[in-house]
Protein backbone atom coordinates (compact mmCIF):
# COMPACT_ATOMS: atom_id res chain seq x y z
CA UNK A 1 0.00 0.00 0.00
CA UNK A 2 1.73 3.55 -0.70
CA UNK A 3 2.40 5.58 2.41
CA UNK A 4 0.28 7.94 1.95
CA UNK A 5 -2.88 6.02 1.55
CA UNK A 6 -3.60 5.35 6.17
CA UNK A 7 -6.21 2.67 6.58
CA UNK A 8 -8.88 3.94 9.14
CA UNK A 9 -7.94 2.47 12.45
CA UNK A 10 -11.11 0.35 13.84
CA UNK A 11 -10.80 1.95 17.94
CA UNK A 12 -12.98 -0.94 18.73
CA UNK A 13 -9.50 -3.18 18.15
CA UNK A 14 -7.10 -0.95 19.85
CA UNK A 15 -7.65 -1.71 24.37
CA UNK A 16 -4.96 0.26 25.24
CA UNK A 17 -6.11 1.37 28.73
CA UNK A 18 -4.87 4.28 30.95
CA UNK A 19 -5.26 6.71 33.92
CA UNK A 20 -4.57 10.04 34.50
CA UNK A 21 -3.91 11.64 38.02
CA UNK A 22 -4.93 14.74 36.54
CA UNK A 23 -2.77 18.35 36.17
CA UNK A 24 -1.71 19.91 38.87
CA UNK A 25 -3.62 23.01 38.90
CA UNK A 26 -7.47 23.40 38.85
CA UNK A 27 -7.72 24.88 35.54
CA UNK A 28 -10.38 24.06 33.33
CA UNK A 29 -9.61 21.35 30.69
CA UNK A 30 -10.15 21.29 27.16
CA UNK A 31 -10.59 17.91 24.90
CA UNK A 32 -9.66 17.52 21.47
CA UNK A 33 -10.91 13.97 20.10
CA UNK A 34 -8.56 12.75 17.36
CA UNK A 35 -6.11 15.72 17.33
CA UNK A 36 -4.07 14.36 14.50
CA UNK A 37 -1.73 17.09 14.00
CA UNK A 38 -2.76 19.13 16.48
CA UNK A 39 -2.80 22.40 14.77
CA UNK A 40 -5.98 22.87 16.28
CA UNK A 41 -4.81 22.64 20.24
CA UNK A 42 -2.04 24.83 19.34
CA UNK A 43 -3.99 27.79 18.14
CA UNK A 44 -6.47 27.20 20.87
CA UNK A 45 -3.17 27.07 23.46
CA UNK A 46 -1.87 30.07 22.32
CA UNK A 47 -5.59 31.68 23.16
CA UNK A 48 -5.69 30.09 26.50
CA UNK A 49 -2.13 29.32 27.73
CA UNK A 50 -3.62 28.90 31.33
CA UNK A 51 -5.84 26.38 30.24
CA UNK A 52 -5.22 22.26 30.26
CA UNK A 53 -5.38 20.06 27.15
CA UNK A 54 -5.80 16.16 26.76
CA UNK A 55 -5.42 14.89 23.51
CA UNK A 56 -6.25 11.88 21.96
CA UNK A 57 -5.10 10.25 19.02
CA UNK A 58 -5.45 6.81 17.79
CA UNK A 59 -2.58 6.51 15.33
CA UNK A 60 0.51 6.10 17.46
CA UNK A 61 3.10 8.03 15.02
CA UNK A 62 0.63 10.85 15.37
CA UNK A 63 0.01 10.86 19.15
CA UNK A 64 4.01 10.68 18.97
CA UNK A 65 4.49 13.47 17.02
CA UNK A 66 1.89 15.11 19.11
CA UNK A 67 3.44 14.77 22.17
CA UNK A 68 6.89 16.01 20.81
CA UNK A 69 5.07 19.32 19.92
CA UNK A 70 3.79 19.78 22.65
CA UNK A 71 6.94 18.94 24.91
CA UNK A 72 7.53 22.07 26.52
CA UNK A 73 4.14 22.39 27.27
CA UNK A 74 3.32 21.11 30.58
CA UNK A 75 -0.51 21.59 30.20
CA UNK A 76 -1.11 19.04 27.62
CA UNK A 77 -1.09 15.73 27.66
CA UNK A 78 -1.75 13.04 24.55
CA UNK A 79 -2.99 9.74 24.62
CA UNK A 80 -2.88 7.35 22.37
CA UNK A 81 -5.41 4.73 21.79
CA UNK A 82 -9.28 4.88 21.50
CA UNK A 83 -10.56 7.85 22.90
CA UNK A 84 -13.88 6.53 23.52
CA UNK A 85 -12.45 3.87 25.46
CA UNK A 86 -10.22 6.03 27.69
CA UNK A 87 -12.46 9.30 27.84
CA UNK A 88 -14.18 8.55 31.76
CA UNK A 89 -11.20 7.24 32.78
CA UNK A 90 -8.72 9.88 31.97
CA UNK A 91 -11.67 13.06 33.08
CA UNK A 92 -13.84 11.65 35.47
CA UNK A 93 -11.43 12.06 38.03
CA UNK A 94 -10.81 15.77 37.62
CA UNK A 95 -14.19 16.43 37.21
CA UNK A 96 -15.12 14.59 40.25
CA UNK A 97 -12.36 16.83 41.84
CA UNK A 98 -14.79 20.17 40.98
CA UNK A 99 -11.98 20.85 37.73
CA UNK A 100 -14.49 22.04 34.90
CA UNK A 101 -14.22 19.90 31.95
CA UNK A 102 -15.10 22.87 29.72
CA UNK A 103 -15.18 21.60 26.47
CA UNK A 104 -14.94 18.41 24.46
CA UNK A 105 -14.09 18.96 20.51
CA UNK A 106 -14.78 15.72 18.37
CA UNK A 107 -13.58 17.84 15.07
CA UNK A 108 -14.32 15.87 11.73
CA UNK A 109 -14.20 12.28 12.90
CA UNK A 110 -13.95 9.61 11.05
CA UNK A 111 -17.63 9.20 9.63
CA UNK A 112 -17.74 4.80 9.62
CA UNK A 113 -20.98 4.67 7.71
CA UNK A 114 -21.23 1.13 7.27
CA UNK A 115 -24.35 0.61 9.54
CA UNK A 116 -22.48 -2.45 11.44
CA UNK A 117 -19.74 -0.30 11.51
CA UNK A 118 -21.62 2.89 13.60
CA UNK A 119 -20.49 1.65 16.93
CA UNK A 120 -16.93 2.59 16.16
CA UNK A 121 -18.29 6.34 16.22
CA UNK A 122 -16.86 8.43 19.36
CA UNK A 123 -20.49 9.65 19.93
CA UNK A 124 -22.80 6.73 20.33
CA UNK A 125 -26.06 6.51 22.54
CA UNK A 126 -23.96 4.28 24.98
CA UNK A 127 -21.13 6.88 25.09
CA UNK A 128 -23.58 9.13 25.96
CA UNK A 129 -25.52 7.37 28.55
CA UNK A 130 -22.44 6.47 29.97
CA UNK A 131 -20.49 10.22 30.16
CA UNK A 132 -23.77 11.34 30.97
CA UNK A 133 -23.61 9.59 35.25
CA UNK A 134 -20.19 12.25 35.83
CA UNK A 135 -20.46 14.91 32.32
CA UNK A 136 -22.00 17.91 34.55
CA UNK A 137 -24.08 20.70 32.88
CA UNK A 138 -20.81 22.67 32.70
CA UNK A 139 -19.24 20.84 29.84
CA UNK A 140 -19.97 21.76 26.19
CA UNK A 141 -19.35 19.43 23.48
CA UNK A 142 -18.33 20.51 19.83
CA UNK A 143 -18.80 18.42 17.31
CA UNK A 144 -17.95 19.40 13.48
CA UNK A 145 -17.89 17.62 9.93
CA UNK A 146 -18.70 17.93 6.45
CA UNK A 147 -20.43 14.62 6.39
CA UNK A 148 -24.17 15.38 6.15
CA UNK A 149 -25.18 11.97 6.91
CA UNK A 150 -22.85 11.67 10.01
CA UNK A 151 -24.07 15.04 10.80
CA UNK A 152 -27.79 14.07 10.66
CA UNK A 153 -27.27 10.90 12.52
CA UNK A 154 -25.38 11.80 15.24
CA UNK A 155 -27.85 14.93 15.95
CA UNK A 156 -30.10 12.53 16.51
CA UNK A 157 -27.98 10.32 19.18
CA UNK A 158 -28.14 13.48 20.94
CA UNK A 159 -31.74 14.31 20.55
CA UNK A 160 -32.27 11.03 22.42
CA UNK A 161 -29.77 11.19 25.61
CA UNK A 162 -29.73 13.55 28.22
CA UNK A 163 -27.66 16.39 26.27
CA UNK A 164 -30.56 17.64 24.69
CA UNK A 165 -28.76 21.34 25.28
CA UNK A 166 -27.78 21.61 21.89
CA UNK A 167 -27.19 25.02 19.71
CA UNK A 168 -26.32 24.82 16.32
CA UNK A 169 -23.17 27.13 14.14
CA UNK A 170 -22.00 28.26 11.31
CA UNK A 171 -17.90 29.92 11.77
CA UNK A 172 -15.51 27.48 13.39
CA UNK A 173 -14.81 27.86 17.38
CA UNK A 174 -12.52 30.91 17.68
CA UNK A 175 -12.16 31.24 13.98
CA UNK A 176 -9.83 28.16 13.92
CA UNK A 177 -10.06 26.01 11.07
CA UNK A 178 -8.81 22.62 11.59
CA UNK A 179 -6.41 20.66 9.84
CA UNK A 180 -9.28 18.55 8.44
CA UNK A 181 -10.97 21.73 7.51
CA UNK A 182 -8.31 23.78 5.55
CA UNK A 183 -6.55 20.35 3.96
CA UNK A 184 -9.73 18.96 2.64
CA UNK A 185 -12.94 20.64 2.21
CA UNK A 186 -13.46 23.27 -0.57
CA UNK A 187 -14.97 26.61 -0.31
CA UNK A 188 -18.01 26.12 -1.55
CA UNK A 189 -18.64 22.23 0.27
CA UNK A 190 -20.95 22.98 3.74
CA UNK A 191 -19.74 22.32 7.25
CA UNK A 192 -22.15 21.33 9.79
CA UNK A 193 -21.45 22.10 13.27
CA UNK A 194 -22.73 22.13 16.73
CA UNK A 195 -22.91 22.40 20.44
CA UNK A 196 -24.30 20.80 23.43
CA UNK A 197 -24.77 20.39 26.80
CA UNK A 198 -26.44 18.10 29.61
C1 LIG B 1 -10.55 12.98 9.85
S1 LIG B 1 -9.26 13.18 10.97
C2 LIG B 1 -9.61 14.81 11.68
C3 LIG B 1 -8.45 15.35 12.43
C4 LIG B 1 -8.64 16.63 13.23
N1 LIG B 1 -9.64 16.48 14.27
C5 LIG B 1 -8.99 17.79 12.33
O1 LIG B 1 -10.16 18.20 12.30
O2 LIG B 1 -8.09 18.28 11.64
C6 LIG B 1 -9.74 12.10 12.31
C7 LIG B 1 -8.62 11.87 13.31
O3 LIG B 1 -9.13 11.16 14.45
C8 LIG B 1 -8.27 10.08 14.78
N2 LIG B 1 -9.14 9.08 15.42
C9 LIG B 1 -10.05 8.31 14.81
N3 LIG B 1 -10.72 7.55 15.70
C10 LIG B 1 -10.19 7.84 16.92
C11 LIG B 1 -10.46 7.38 18.23
N4 LIG B 1 -11.40 6.47 18.47
N5 LIG B 1 -9.74 7.90 19.25
C12 LIG B 1 -8.79 8.84 19.01
N6 LIG B 1 -8.50 9.31 17.79
C13 LIG B 1 -9.20 8.84 16.74
C14 LIG B 1 -7.66 9.68 13.44
O4 LIG B 1 -6.46 8.95 13.57
C15 LIG B 1 -7.47 11.04 12.77
O5 LIG B 1 -6.24 11.63 13.15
Amino acid sequence: MPKRLRPHVNPLSITKEYSFAGFDNNNPIIVDVGACKGEFTAELLEKFPNKNFVLFEIRVPLAEKLRKKFENNGNVVVFDGDGGRNFAAILRPSVEKGINLETVYVNFPDPWFKEKHKKRRFITPKFLAESAKWITGDTEFVFQTDQKFLFEETLETVENSIFSNIEFFKEPPFGIRTDWEQAKIKEEDEIFRMKFKK
